[in-house]
């Protein structure tokens, strides 16, 4: 449930990364620039949904803090970095560090939610059980 909703959500992240890098390549600046505000907005919103919702009431109730959420929310610190030094490198037409930064926030990015899908979401899933309902209507409410 969570597992389903989370991973849709990862999806379409990443159809606004490959967007933007196509509009780049196509040297459309200012439709790169959209699509990668896009992806950035999604991206940083998916880790709101985590950190504030999802793992929080995870460890409640688990009273697991220091274990896979924590390792999360550290990768997720790194990623906004590479986020924000990606969105000046294209703000200061800076393409190939762009697509350089872009190339190690991607693989990390893809490391990150294959760990939460193989194993945090499921973790999550089996924790919450049929509160899992509760839980995708309470992310689907979060403003973005
Ligand atoms: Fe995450
Ligand atoms: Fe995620």
């Amino acid at each position: 449930m969570i597992l389903e909703f989370m991973r849709d959500d990862h999806r379409s992240c990443d159809h606004l990364y490959t967007d933007a890098e196509a509009a780049l390549l196509a040297k459309e600046v200012q439709k790169a620039q959209e699509a990668f505000e896009a992806f950035a907005q999604a991206t940083l919103h998916h880790f709101d949904m985590e950190e504030k919702e999802l793992f929080l009431t995870f460890e409640k109730r688990t009273g697991m803090m220091g274990g896979p959420t924590q390792m999360m929310r550290y990768e997720h610190q790194q990623l906004r970095s590479l986020i924000e030094s990606m969105r000046l490198a294209l703000r200061e037409n800076r393409h190939s560090d762009f697509f350089g930064i872009g190339e190690s926030m991607m693989i990390m990015l893809q490391q990150h939610n294959m760990k939460e899908e193989q194993m945090l979401y499921p973790m999550i899933d089996r924790t919450l059980g049929d509160d899992g309902a509760l839980m995708v209507q309470t992310l689907q409410d979060m403003a973005r």
